[in-house]
């Protein structure tokens, strides 16, 4: 009993000291969270340093093992407990060292030789030894957090070369594996892949880590094969049962949780994929279905529960999860608050621009204390002030204000955001710059079924667009390529009836004619307005608008410009962004995890570009593009959006084309030519976002190119590699089964470097573009409405008078309210920060490969891509390439690789965190 109360004595005196390092932890852990890399970093050094010293063998260690010719190996496992890395579990610590003092509950390490036992097919392993003083450790914690545990283990000098290592755990909770490095006798270290939740194992089933040295299937070391195949079926689970947060299970589901119709039938929402409506998968979590729709899963309990496989959420510093904490304390305790401060003002909308302009300045003064609100929900999802504190420029001395910074748009000149010619500037330098085409035809032809939607008939004529043309008639227009198209006619139009009947929606499906001049800029020339017959027999309606070129401002014209604007915000979030990028990503993710070992070369390589997605994906179907989430509340599409997104999905994404070049042919904006840089001439020179990413796509594809020729000798060693075969028809079958065309066989060594330059092409530079500029061209609503909630009324009406007569108020009362644009403001400001651990293109941590080919090749992949960040910032200065900047004095950097934390409108992250 002594022993056991002296004992106790001594874990709670450990508890007190750990509590108050712990609120220090607290109260400075971003900048922590910045430290852990260089922590750890050091640590590692230090250790290698110190190695040979701490090598000499006890004379009892060698007897006691029992071996002849005893080596002494120093495992060094850098581990962070639960209780550092979860806040709201703070007696897991004192849990586990409890199991470990008194109860002789173990954290275990055993080496695994790449050899097989001589003559056998039994695996070479060291001893099972326990790792000591567990608790005592505390002493040792890092700054970050971290905990550093080494453990010495003899084996025979037989053993061969260590291959992997099994860790058990005995504890009640789950830990952090950082890093895991074995000191060797002559001083250097061999690094293992960890980085890895270690969840209770079974006394029997530690898990295994495997040395940081990748290898095809077929060359794999013997002593590591059916290791490498039992890992493979760990994590492919068998398709049943609700997943557990301690599972590392990758399994497909279809999307069938965005709805929550047994909270209100209204929000029923159809199922996405595997049905009516083609959609890529996302990962399985096995909830139970609805009980108002058995094809809908249940909602989690609670808004901070949704099953991602454990390795997903890393560490909840981590960008995915803090800033999707963000976005969720936004959705939850923000959104409700400015909804209640407009809710009392007399007019719904702004009265000028300069109002808004007002709002950078004056803030929003939230009339009640909102991080006091939902005490239950608080304790488990941060105060959403502290978050958006640590993430952007909210002010810090008053709780109740929400500020926003000046966007980029508007920081030099408040006047020409409006201006013709930057609106076409922003079709190929802005937020969306992969939708505009060379126009073909005049007038342009959809290719909706007529049988369906009418008569392909268009409003505009040659008329409409003559003048324009510095003399050309129309046929020379096309035929110089001076013709382009941002086209969203067939896009909306199926679903215009269903959008504008739902309550405050009205929009159209646009088509803008835009002429590209001899300066190389763009100038938008005849927009043309198209809503549906209203009926089966009805005519459809089509408006077209020109540019006048007055002094005066058309404010029809301008209208009809933010109508495109809305159309052209719905497509960019729901389609260019999510779908393009974070959900059809998922399934690649998925099928890796399932079918390439760690051990495999393009694990090794992906990885990097795989990260935290799975995790910002099932925050966005909790918070953004759930049932009358952010997305449904402030878009015009409405409980449509992500149907609409579906739509396209089936009938116009295709994987083939989603790589820069092949995008460029496809909408006629480039032609090959072998000789000319990259490879193809563009139509126009100046395009910002093709002219940078073509730069990127050729520094990816070369590395991709390197990477590979190490691997694979020939075409057939492509063919031959089970798990890479395996993994591309899990894709292809499974993961995207809804897709029959657009993928080519895995069957040549080109094909794989194309597939793979792709696949790291849309988490890093096609994401970039299309998210982090976001807040500088966003953040001024009325630049990029959401919503628009009028239609543009006949010419002979009174309320057309007023338009002509009060422009600018009509402008505003047609798009975003005050409350819709300040809760997109809100959220884009978070989706536009980086934090401050973000790991960006060209940069991954040290030891991840010990392949000195590899490095070597990694090196000169990280020196292209500065050359490529330098072009950028040349051609930003130059005053020639008017696309770059525009009157907005607004620099195209969103494919400039590097960036600072926080909104800064540049950088390349490898993958889809946020
Ligand atoms: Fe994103």
């Amino acid at each position: 009993m002594a022993t056991i109360a002296s004992t106790c004595q001594l874990l709670f005196s450990h508890k007190t000291t750990v509590s108050r390092s712990f609120e220090r932890r607290i109260a400075s852990r971003t900048h922590q969270r910045c430290l852990v890399t260089a922590k750890v970093a050091k640590q590692k050094s230090s250790s290698v340093a110190t190695a040979p010293a701490s090598l000499e063998i006890a004379p009892d260690v060698a007897t006691q093992r029992g071996v002849s010719s005893p080596v002494l190996l120093e495992c060094v496992l850098v581990v962070y407990k639960k209780n550092v890395l979860d806040l709201v579990d703070v007696l897991a610590d004192f849990r586990d060292d409890a199991a470990d003092l008194l109860l002789g509950k173990k954290v275990t390490v055993q080496l695994v030789s790449e050899e097989l036992l001589p003559g056998t097919q039994e695996p070479k392993m060291s001893d099972v030894v326990p790792i000591s003083h567990w608790y005592c450790a505390r002493d040792r914690i890092e700054a970050s957090g971290c905990i550093t545990h080494k453990v010495q283990i003899v084996v025979d000098k037989s053993f061969g070369t260590v291959g992997a290592v099994r860790i058990g755990n005995a504890h009640p909770n789950e830990f952090f594996l950082s890093t895991f490095h074995i000191v060797q006798p002559d001083g250097t270290s061999a690094y293992f892949t960890s980085d890895s939740w270690l969840h209770p194992t079974a006394e029997n089933c530690p898990r295994i880590f495997f040395r940081n040295k990748v290898c095809l299937p077929g060359n794999t070391p013997l002593g590591l094969r059916n290791f490498r195949a039992r890992e493979l079926q760990d994590i492919q689970g068998d398709g049943t049962g609700e997943r557990k947060d301690s599972d590392r299970v990758y399994d497909y589901d279809v999307y069938n949780d965005l709805g929550n119709p047994d909270n209100d039938i209204e929000l029923r929402r159809p199922v996405l994929g595997g049905g009516e409506f083609a959609y890529p998968r996302r990962v399985r979590t096995g909830r139970p279905p609805t009980q108002t729709d058995p094809r809908s899963e249940s909602l989690p309990p609670g808004i901070d529960n949704m099953y991602v496989p454990s390795d997903e959420t890393f560490m909840r510093e981590k960008n995915s999860n803090f800033v999707g904490d963000t976005i969720k304390a936004a959705a939850h305790f923000l959104v409700p608050a400015i909804k209640s401060v407009y809710r009392r003002d007399k007019s719904p909308y702004f009265q000028s621009f300069e109002q808004i302009i007002a709002l950078y300045d004056d803030g929003i003064e939230l009339g009640q204390d909102v991080s006091s609100t939902n005490a239950n929900e608080k304790k488990k999802l941060r105060n959403p002030f502290t978050l958006i504190n640590q993430l952007t420029d909210t002010d810090k001395t008053n709780n109740n204000l929400l500020k926003y910074p000046l966007p980029q748009i508007i920081q030099d000149d408040c006047e020409s955001w409006m201006l013709d010619y930057e609106f076409g500037r922003q079709t190929i330098a802005g937020l969306n710059p992969m939708i505009i085409k060379k126009l073909e035809c005049y007038p342009p032809v959809s290719s909706l079924d007529p049988k369906i939607f009418g008569p392909k008939a268009t409003a505009l004529k040659d008329e409409h667009i003559l003048d324009q043309l510095n003399g050309l008639t129309v046929q020379e227009a096309l035929e110089a390529n001076k013709l382009f198209i941002l086209d969203y006619h067939d896009a909306f139009l199926p679903y215009l009836n269903r959008i504008n009947a739902q309550e405050g929606k009205k929009t159209y499906a646009t088509r803008t004619i835009l002429f590209l001049t001899d300066r190389g800029v763009l100038k938008p020339i005849a927009i043309e307005l198209s809503l549906p017959a209203a009926t089966a027999t009805g005519q459809r309606k089509n408006r077209v608008f020109v540019c006048s070129d007055t002094p005066k401002r058309d404010w029809a014209w301008e209208v009809a410009k933010g109508h495109v604007a809305v159309n052209d915000c719905g497509y960019h979030q729901l389609i260019s962004h999510w779908l393009r990028t974070h959900a059809v990503m998922e399934p690649f993710i998925i099928a890796m995890h399932r079918q390439l070992s760690i051990l495999h070369p393009i694990y090794l390589l992906l990885i990097p570009h795989f990260k935290d997605t799975m995790t910002i994906n099932s925050k966005a179907r909790q918070s953004l593009i759930n049932a009358s989430g952010i997305i449904e509340d402030n878009f015009t599409p409405g409980k449509y959006s992500i149907e609409l997104s579906a739509v396209v999905y089936g009938s116009l994404w295709r994987f083939d084309q989603q790589g820069l070049p092949a995008d460029l042919i496809a909408r006629g904006m480039a032609t090959p030519n072998p000789k000319a840089r990259h490879g193809l001439d563009l139509l126009i020179e100046d395009y910002p976002y093709a002219v940078d990413g073509l730069n990127l796509w050729s520094a990816l594809k070369q590395w991709v190119t390197d990477y590979t020729d190490i691997f694979y000798k020939d075409d057939a060693s492509v063919r031959d590699d089970t798990e890479l075969q395996a993994w591309w028809q899990e894709i292809v079958n499974v993961g995207h089964a809804d897709k029959k065309v657009g993928w080519t066989d895995l069957n040549t060594k080109a094909n794989l470097i194309e597939a793979l330059t792709t696949m790291i092409w849309i988490p890093s530079c096609h994401h970039a573009a299309v998210n982090f500029g976001q807040y500088a061209y966003a953040g001024f609503p009325v630049n990029r409405p959401t919503i628009s909630h009028k239609l543009i009324p006949d010419e002979d009406t009174e309320e057309y008078k007023q338009l002509r007569r009060n422009g600018e108020k009509f402008y505003l009362s047609s798009f975003s309210t005050k409350t819709e644009a300040t809760q997109v403001m809100t959220t884009i400001e978070i989706l536009s920060t980086h934090s401050s651990d973000e790991e960006y293109l060209g940069t991954r941590p040290e030891h991840w490969t010990s392949d000195k080919r590899v490095l070597d090749a990694f090196e000169r992949f990280k020196a292209a891509i500065a050359e490529t960040e330098a072009e950028v910032m040349a051609k930003n200065a130059d005053p020639e390439l008017e696309n770059r900047r525009g009157l907005v004095n607004l620099p195209y950097t969103l494919l400039a690789v590097s960036s600072s934390p926080g909104i800064t409108g540049r950088g390349v992250p490898n993958s889809i965190s946020i």
